[in-house]
């Protein structure tokens, strides 16, 4: 199926462009960049780039990250919600997913402003360009010093409990006022792994229903506090709308309670979630039916309860990011288990000159992917094979049982909608140097991420002088 995929390829030129809703493949409904082809060396090939050569230059394993789908999926975030919402609206994009200069850098020059989760993404995003009134900081646990570096720049702050607002009422002041939305609990619960559900009443996530008369008089109280609007996020990988649905119901409620207490509610932010196709048989819906379904329920719920139509912010991380980005390695030795009584079919393990330091979902979300052989991405798949990383970790195992054609060492795999929470949660564990990433567009390759160098993996160390030997 990705083979005859592959065939269909838009070669763009006109990256900035507009695009209509309507008339677009939505990039998280699509297993490979947009941009992928069979080039005319038999060679898969992404932004008009040979993926082969660009092993050869920059080394594997390699983040690759097509332009053309990462601008797509934002412009069709924001030209359907600026289409289909009558009031203001925004997107925002979840930096968590992947917070690098370059990305942050690309969604605000589509537009986007950007929500960051710590101090440290928070930094990035203010290198990158982004300015208060672009960013949102988020957190259950924000340090003081995150607190004042958002005050500093003029950031809103997305408030989790009560505890924030109380240190906020003392760092803030009537010159330097907080911006904040209140990030409430709505208590949904929906289908996807329990280590990325967010909404349920269980959550270490947000305030309460229970607890918000006590947090709206607080705020009544704190005129340095200036709580513009609400934020919920309900979870990650969703391919249910109605989750979002029953959500703006909820938050509805929750805005005509914070009006009657006299909060200045104008921002609602639903957060993100939308799902990806990682596999062939995942059906996540479209970027544009995802939106027109939020932005139909907001106006809905608040036109029905007569309140003035809120902007409506919305922060998708993965959806944007997941399915423009591959990761390139190169294959290495394998081993062929027989068949026995216990493994009747045997198993052959290929492996990889990377694993779970560049791609932890595997083994902390049981996520599967879908891979390809960059050189021969049309060869018929003739084995089923388990892509076994190099960390000295049983459980580090890429791809269980997927089907390719006869691997041998050397040919380069690829792995498909690698851009969400992959590079974001690379780690050194076993000492491994973090890959490189590079951006590809129209037929150049551009280093966004130079690869970690062994010189790197000890700048931080110390050696004490009675240990040296
Ligand atoms: N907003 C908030 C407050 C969030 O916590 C998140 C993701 C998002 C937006 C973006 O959600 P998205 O559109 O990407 O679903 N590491 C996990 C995912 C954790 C999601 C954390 N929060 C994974 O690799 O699946």
């Amino acid at each position: 199926m990705v083979k005859d995929s592959l065939h269909y390829s838009p070669m763009v030129s006109t990256l900035g462009s507009s695009i209509q809703a309507a008339s677009v493949v939505s990039p998280n409904q699509s297993l490979h960049p947009l941009t992928s082809r069979t080039n005319s060396q038999g060679h898969l090939e992404i932004g008009g780039c040979d993926v082969v050569e660009l092993v050869q230059r920059f080394g594997s394993p390699l983040y690759i990250l097509d332009e053309w789908t990462l601008r797509r999926a934002c412009q069709l975030y924001r030209d359907t919600l600026a289409q289909c919402y009558r009031g203001r609206s925004q997107v925002l994009y979840a930096t968590k997913a992947w917070n690098c200069l370059a990305i942050c850098a690309l969604a605000l020059q589509e537009g986007l402003g950007l929500d960051v989760a710590s101090g440290g993404e928070l930094y990035t995003a203010l290198q990158a360009g982004a300015k208060g009134e672009h960013l949102y900081l988020h957190g259950n646990a924000k340090s003081v010093d995150e607190l004042k570096m958002a005050l500093e720049v003029g950031c809103t702050l997305v408030a989790d409990s009560l505890f924030e607002l109380e240190q906020l009422a003392v760092l803030a002041t009537s010159a330097q006022s907080a911006r904040l939305l209140l990030r409430v609990n709505p208590g949904i619960d929906v289908h996807t792994h329990e280590y990325i559900r967010t909404g349920q009443t269980d959550s270490k996530f947000g305030i309460g229903r229970f607890q918000l008369p006590e947090v709206f008089e607080f705020l009544g109280r704190h005129p340095q506090l200036q709580c513009v609007g609400l934020h919920a996020h309900i979870g990650s990988q969703i391919f249910d709308l109605q989750g979002h649905r029953d959500l703006v119901g909820v938050l509805a409620q929750i805005w005509q309670q914070g009006l009657d207490e006299g909060l200045p509610l104008q921002e609602l932010n639903v957060g993100g979630g939308l799902g990806i196709r990682y596999v062939e048989s995942d059906d996540p819906p479209s970027i544009p039916a995802w939106v027109e379904t939020v932005a139909t329920a907001v106006e809905q719920e608040f036109a029905g309860a007569g309140i003035p139509l809120p902007k409506l912010l919305c922060e998708p991380g993965r959806s944007l990011i997941g399915p423009a980005a591959v990761t390139a390695y190169t294959l290495g030795g394998q081993k062929r288990i027989p068949a026995s009584e216990d493994l009747p079919e045997g198993r052959l393990y290929i492996t990889i000159d990377g694993g779970m330091s560049d791609n932890p979902r595997p083994i902390t979300y049981q996520a599967r992917y879908t891979a390809l052989l960059a050189n021969r991405p049309q060869a018929e798949p003739t084995q089923v094979v388990t892509v076994a990383g190099k960390h000295c970790e049983s459980g580090d195992l890429l791809l269980k049982d997927i089907r390719l054609p006869d691997p041998v060492a050397g040919e380069i795999l690829v792995v498909l909608a690698t851009g969400a929470y992959n590079c974001s949660m690379a780690s050194n564990y076993n000492r491994f140097p973090r890959p490189a990433a590079v951006l590809v567009a129209e037929g150049q390759a551009q280093l966004i991420l130079q690869r970690e160098t062994y010189a790197d993996l000890i700048r931080q160390d110390l050696l004490p002088e009675r240990l040296l030997c």
